[in-house]
């Protein structure tokens, strides 16, 4: 068993410890105060400095015996509104609010890993940066940290995800695509209200709307390859007031997903072009709002290649997982649009001991085994990374 197999083990009753606390104490993105606070207080106990950035993010250094490289490794800290239904002796504290996707492992798996490479540090050449984000869940944590420069003295960035769709003890760090770009679009369709009998009168924006969200699902079906995966979803629709008032202003929101950067930079003008040439056709005018939530989330194929070596002297190459990319959205995509990194997901379900529940379930848990497999790989990544 290797050192940091071994160490793994020796701090499993601290991650537990700190990953019940966390899950105890819920709180809501950008606003995670405790968590940030009891952050600080851990790192600062291994006699570490610990610097509070973008309001309620955490960083701290780890330095080794000599110059070199910088590797960040990053946990993200935030909950979701969601009441908690699980009936455990950690239940959450603050009602509306829950750890249902797992960040609460990260955060722990986080500081134990800071436990361990502090243990290390006599065996490794350069430093590694832990970033513990605020305001995953919102996508705004990453971007602040960014923006407040927390990547301009970094080389690379690992980050986790405990997953509940592999069994614990597999491990997924792949090239490549692995979550998507999240956007939002609002379409405001403007007409000219009137009586709904003498449509001719005015101009109905209901009808327009329809249209447009009709010819919408042509982009990804008529003009989008289809070896470039994406998925265009209209959410909401409303319009009218009542069934003999002609409709003025019809609304549509809806969301783009994406995995390429290309594409992701070209769906704005594609769907203004559709929207407003549809709704032109019927004399109405459309407005469009267009929020780019997350980017692209690519790992880097060296530092997955690094990562997988990683996983599998640690666990074996039985270990090594392929968890299909998917369509929904990681934060980290921000960071891996500055520098090169690597997101790997960590096996967190056993229906053996847990019941599973998907993530953003009222019940959703993790076998806190995943907890030593996260707390390892931290480290291991990142002393390897760093011996390269
Ligand atoms: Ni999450």
């Amino acid at each position: 068993m290797s050192k940091i197999n071994e160490l793994a083990e020796k701090y499993y009753d601290y991650a537990v410890e700190m990953r019940r606390e966390f899950h105890m104490h819920p709180e809501p993105s950008m606003q995670e105060e405790r968590t940030s606070k009891r952050v600080k207080e851990e790192l600062e106990k291994l006699g570490l400095e610990a610097e509070i950035i973008a309001g309620t993010g955490v960083t701290s250094y780890i330095k080794g015996n000599g110059e070199g490289k910088t590797v960040a490794l990053r946990a993200d800290m935030d909950a979701l509104e969601l009441e908690e239904e699980n009936n455990i002796s950690y239940k959450s504290k603050n009602g509306g609010l829950m750890h249902g996707c797992g960040h609460d492992a990260h955060t722990a798996s986080l500081l134990t890993a800071a436990k361990m490479i502090n243990d290390l540090k006599g065996e490794f050449k350069g430093r590694v940066k832990l970033i513990f984000q605020p305001g995953e869940e919102i996508a705004e944590g990453a971007k602040a940290l960014v923006e407040a420069g927390v990547l301009d003295d970094v080389d690379s960035i690992m980050g986790i995800h405990v997953w509940n769709e592999l069994e614990v003890g597999k491990i997924s760090v792949e090239a490549g695509p692995r979550m998507a770009a999240v956007n939002q679009f609002i379409i405001n369709v403007i007409g000219k209200g009137g009586h709904g009998s003498m449509p001719h009168q005015g101009v109905d924006a209901l009808t327009a709307g329809a249209a447009v969200v009709m010819n919408l699902q042509s982009l990804v079906s008529r003009e989008i390859s289809p070896l470039d995966p994406s998925v265009l979803s209209v959410g909401i629709f409303k319009s009218g007031t009542r069934f003999n008032v002609l409709p003025g202003k019809a609304y549509l929101e809806g969301t783009t997903r994406c995995f390429s950067r290309e594409l992701n930079d070209k769906f704005p003008e594609m769907i203004e072009r559709v929207a407003s040439e549809t709704a032109g056709s019927y004399r109405a005018e459309v407005e469009l709002e267009y929020n780019k939530m997350t980017l692209p989330c690519t790992n880097d194929k060296e530092l997955a290649e690094i990562g997988q070596r990683s996983a599998a002297d640690l666990f074996g190459e039985e270990s090594l997982a392929h968890v299909e990319k998917t369509t929904g959205g990681e934060d980290f995509s921000f960071y891996l649009a500055e520098i090169p990194g690597v997101f790997a997901f960590v096996g967190a379900k056993n229906e053996d001991k847990v019941e599973y529940h998907p993530h953003h379930h009222p019940e959703f848990n993790i076998d806190e085994n995943a907890l030593k497999v996260s707390s390892a790989l931290y480290t291991k990544f990142a002393l390897d990374f760093l011996s390269e």
